[in-house]
């Protein structure tokens, strides 16, 4: 598979065009941004880690009935993916308070929530991505009734087995942020990806960040970090049960 034109450039990714249209190939950038793209800076290698963490998390839940936009691994850094209509919401799983619901709600970091939260945010950079409620979205079309339920029963579901997932390699799963897509046919699938950049991942251990969050409160070691993940997700592989190893997984 080739790259053709640069279709887009976002802050930690290039996406390009393939000789199929159904299918276009995103490349990984070690770019890094925070607070919408205030703070800039590099992380090393972090687009190899986010790809091939990214990946191997979408095949677990491809395996698991999740459906996703991921179609083929071509590098470290590069994959194929499906052609979709991102949906303009940044769909946010809680399960423990930290960062901006932490603030918000005067709760202490780290606090157990009693159940799983939702929250959705307007993907809209100008407007520095506000957080929405379910009229919001109907009202302004951002997506039908009918989606919004598929979008919840999937993010509840990523979030049942991407906890059970991370807990066996040590890592609590904090909270994370999914993005999705709706191919040619209206099928919605998960896109964008799911990697430290995306999640905030704690070493159950020791309660240390492992994730993107070294890098916006600037923690340090932030490369460390998200090697650790890459080779806590690599490593664990022989020794996971066979639910947990994906079948093609390139190493
Ligand atoms: P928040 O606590 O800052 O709202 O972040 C919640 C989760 O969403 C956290 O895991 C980081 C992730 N996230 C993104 O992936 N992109 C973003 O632009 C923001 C603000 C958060």
């Amino acid at each position: 598979m080739k790259k053709l034109d640069l279709l887009y450039e976002g802050k930690a990714k290039r996406v390009y065009e393939t000789e199929d249209e159904t299918i276009l190939i995103v490349s990984y950038k070690d770019d890094a941004t925070a607070f919408n793209g205030l703070k800039k800076g590099t992380i090393e290698d972090k687009g190899s880690v986010n790809n091939r963490v990214s990946n191997y998390l979408m095949k677990v839940l491809e395996e698991q009935g999740i459906p996703t936009h991921y179609v083929q691994e071509l590098s470290h850094r590069e994959t194929a993916v499906k052609k979709v209509k991102i949906i303009p919401l940044e769909v946010i799983v809680r399960n423990t308070a930290a960062g901006s619901l932490a603030k918000r709600l005067g709760l202490s970091e780290g606090t157990n929530l009693k159940r799983t939260v939702l929250e959705y945010c307007y993907k809209n950079d100008e407007l520095g991505d506000p957080m929405i409620n379910t009229y919001h979205i109907e009202a302004m079309e951002l997506a039908t009734k009918g989606e919004l339920e598929i979008i919840n029963e999937y993010a509840m579901q990523i979030n049942t087995v991407l906890k059970e997932y991370f807990s066996r390699i040590g890592i609590q799963l904090v909270d994370f942020k999914l993005e999705f897509g709706k191919t040619k046919e209206g099928q919605v699938i998960l896109a964008d990806e799911i990697s430290p950049d995306t999640c905030r991942l704690w070493d159950k251990a020791t309660g240390e960040k492992l994730d993107k969050d070294r890098f916006r409160r600037d923690l340090g070691q932030v490369e460390v970090a998200y090697q650790e993940i890459l080779n806590r997700v690599f490593n664990s592989f022989d020794s996971l049960q066979e639910q947990w190893r994906p079948k093609h997984v390139e190493r």
